[in-house]
């Protein structure tokens, strides 16, 4: 009997010995990927959301599929008409998240690695009115026309380091169709000015937050509106 509980214990031995041989084994080997991920053009980040930023062989990014239905999170304006005819980015600003990352800076307040944000210029229709507005049963004001152009912004602090985490891309400024791939744009065109003034994280979520905060529960019982 003694024997055999000798025989027990050397088993669990050669069990827990076997246990910690593959657990080394595989750190090891989840160690040397992470290594691996860190040089060469395929490198990236652990990305945390899907759809994942897509990469080609030369480090390019791929234009992300159908981000129009994604989460929209905010469509800021900047018409010529307000800007002497020379806005540097003249239409309304369409700006798209992927439903992941939104719900993931709703939980943590951080955008997690491979957030993309996507913004699709739109242009507004032209008019006569004040700073180039025009009039429509609504009312006075800005209208969207055709899209014109798409800038992303990647979270990545493997491929992006120096800018912050974050890479930027224009895919042309025009209507589509678009590039089907881009890279990265250069520190001055892009990510100089979004280091130098985006409140939070390189994005200007100042604007994104009302949409970005969840509804409170609606009210019960609503007073009656004045005169019912
Ligand atoms: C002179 C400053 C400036 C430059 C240069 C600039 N941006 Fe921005 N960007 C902003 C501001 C301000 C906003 C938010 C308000 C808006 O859209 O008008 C913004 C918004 C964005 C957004 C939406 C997410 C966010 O951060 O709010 C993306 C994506 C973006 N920019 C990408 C680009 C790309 C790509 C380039 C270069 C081609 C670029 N930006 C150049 C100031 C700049």
């Amino acid at each position: 009997m003694g024997k055999k509980m000798n025989f027990d214990r050397n088993e669990r031995l050669l069990l827990a010995a076997c246990v910690a041989g593959v657990t080394l084994t595989i750190g090891i080997f989840g160690y040397a990927q992470d290594c691996g991920a860190k040089s060469g053009p395929d490198a990236h980040a652990k990305y945390q959301v899907k759809p994942a930023p897509v990469w080609t062989k030369d480090g390019e990014l791929v234009l992300p599929v159908d981000w129009r239905r994604w989460v929209f999170m905010g469509a800021p304006i900047t018409p010529n008409g307000l800007n002497d005819g020379h806005a540097n980015f003249a239409e309304i600003h369409n700006t798209y998240v992927q439903r992941e990352a939104f719900d993931w800076y709703r939980k943590t307040g951080q955008w997690p690695e491979g957030t993309i944000m996507l913004k699709e210029m739109q242009h507004v229709l032209p008019g006569d009115g004040p700073g180039g507005s025009r009039t429509e049963p609504s009312g006075n004001g800005y209208f969207p026309g055709v899209p014109n152009g798409v800038d992303c912004s990647v979270k990545d602090s493997v491929r992006f380091p120096k800018s912050k985490n974050w890479g930027f891309f224009n895919f042309g400024h025009h209507a589509a169709p678009y590039a089907a791939t881009a890279k990265e744009a250069p520190l001055n065109k892009c990510a100089g000015c979004h280091i130098a003034n985006a409140p939070e994280d390189m994005v200007f979520v100042n604007f994104y937050k009302p949409v970005l905060t969840p509804l409170p529960a609606p009210v019960q019982n609503p007073l009656p509106a004045k005169g019912e």
